[in-house]
């Protein structure tokens, strides 16, 4: 067995975020002891302390049980995070005290240790901050394909998105700049997110509401994006899709007002307007290793030369989990709401 670096000290009663039943958070999660997740690895395994852990949306579906793919109860909450090795069983190569390595999603990343099979955990690097790398195996892989899944975009382009100040519209931004792309951005306030995004790289701000077509179309000055990015539904979805230009590809990934799309018929007709969807999830578990693994390159690639940056809310201690989620439901928050775990350095 190897010995874990000295500043990590590894829980006696090891803690976790968990659910016995689906539903609303406040109700069902419970701050619970299992003392197997911080047990002697045995061969092939390894004992990992975790780092950093977000909240997300998805993490809120999965829950309250309206999330595309759920976990067999009782189950720990959370996707996705990091953490750190701190012990290894005996065969173990792969791996080394002091690895940080993506901490499990499928076994749920709200807790503070796991132990699991050496060959089933993913190194990530480790000189990126942790509050950025806890962040980049959903979200910008997302805005990554979305560019580059559905149309081919040539610089120059111009691509349309609701719900612009979003983690995921905001690595769009940030990615459609360094790919020449321009960007059209809807959201509820920009009055308050409006410097930022463009600060960020976008091209216009312009307010979600009716007047919100009109004045997106102006402002292009005659162009028309080709690719439509849409997390919201109702009627922002509407004003995305009649954005579009001819043969333009409206993309579903998110639907946080829950309100059905509804199609604007002139637009699939006349312009032949494509409605699409897309699940990172899905995407993730059909797409070759190889594919997999050089979009997460190419996310690694962006954090380190700073052309992306993903905003923090706040960051909370695992015990601080109801706080967290009430700040992460917050109308009116910027960034990402962080929990850390016993590996986080501060
Ligand atoms: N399909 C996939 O593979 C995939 C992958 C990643 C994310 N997603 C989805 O993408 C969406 C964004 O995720 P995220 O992590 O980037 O979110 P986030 O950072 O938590 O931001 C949420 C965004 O939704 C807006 N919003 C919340 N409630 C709204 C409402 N009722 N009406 C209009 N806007 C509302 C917020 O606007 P305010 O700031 O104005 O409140 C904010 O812009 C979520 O639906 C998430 O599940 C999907």
């Amino acid at each position: 067995m190897s010995t874990m670096p000295a500043h990590y000290t590894i829980p006696d009663t090891p803690r976790a975020v968990r659910y016995h039943a689906t539903g609303k958070p406040g109700e069902v999660l419970k701050y619970e002891t299992l003392p197997d997740d911080a047990r002697e690895p045995a061969a092939g395994e390894a004992l990992v302390l975790m780092e950093m852990v977000v909240v997300h949306p998805s993490d809120l579906g999965m829950i309250g049980g309206t999330y595309g793919r759920l976990r067999p109860l009782p189950a720990v909450a959370g996707r996705e995070g990091v953490g750190r090795v701190a012990r290894l069983g005996a065969g173990v190569t792969t791996l080394k005290p002091g690895d940080r390595v993506r901490m499990p999603e499928d076994s749920g990343a709200w807790r503070e240790a796991i132990v699991a099979r050496a060959d089933d955990l993913m190194p990530v690097p480790a000189d990126i901050p942790a509050e950025q790398i806890a962040m980049a195996f959903i979200n910008p892989p997302t805005a990554w394909l979305l560019l580059h899944e559905f149309v081919n975009l040539q610089p120059g382009d111009w691509v349309i998105q609701n719900a612009s100040n979003s983690a995921v519209g905001e690595c769009v931004i940030q990615m459609a700049r360094t790919l020449g792309l321009r960007t059209a951005n809807l959201v509820r306030s920009p009055e308050k997110h409006g410097a930022n995004l463009r600060a960020l790289g976008a091209d216009l701000v312009v307010a979600d509401d009716d007047k919100a077509l009109k004045t997106v179309l102006a402002q292009m000055g005659g162009a028309a994006p080709r690719l439509a990015l849409n997390s919201i539904g109702g009627m922002s979805a509407i004003t995305l899709t009649r954005a579009l230009g001819k043969n333009g590809q409206l993309v579903t990934f998110g639907g946080m007002t829950g309100d059905a799309i509804r199609f604007p018929t002139r637009e699939f007709i006349f312009k032949n307007v494509a409605l699409r969807g897309f699940w990172m999830d899905r995407w993730a578990r059909s797409a070759p290793p190889e594919i997999l693994r050089a979009v997460f390159e190419a996310v690694y690639a962006c954090l380190r030369d700073g052309t992306l940056k993903m905003a923090v809310d706040s960051v909370h201690p695992l015990a601080g989990y109801a706080g967290a989620l009430a700040r992460a439901g917050a109308y009116g928050r910027n960034g990402k709401v962080l929990l850390r775990g016993p590996a986080a350095t501060a």
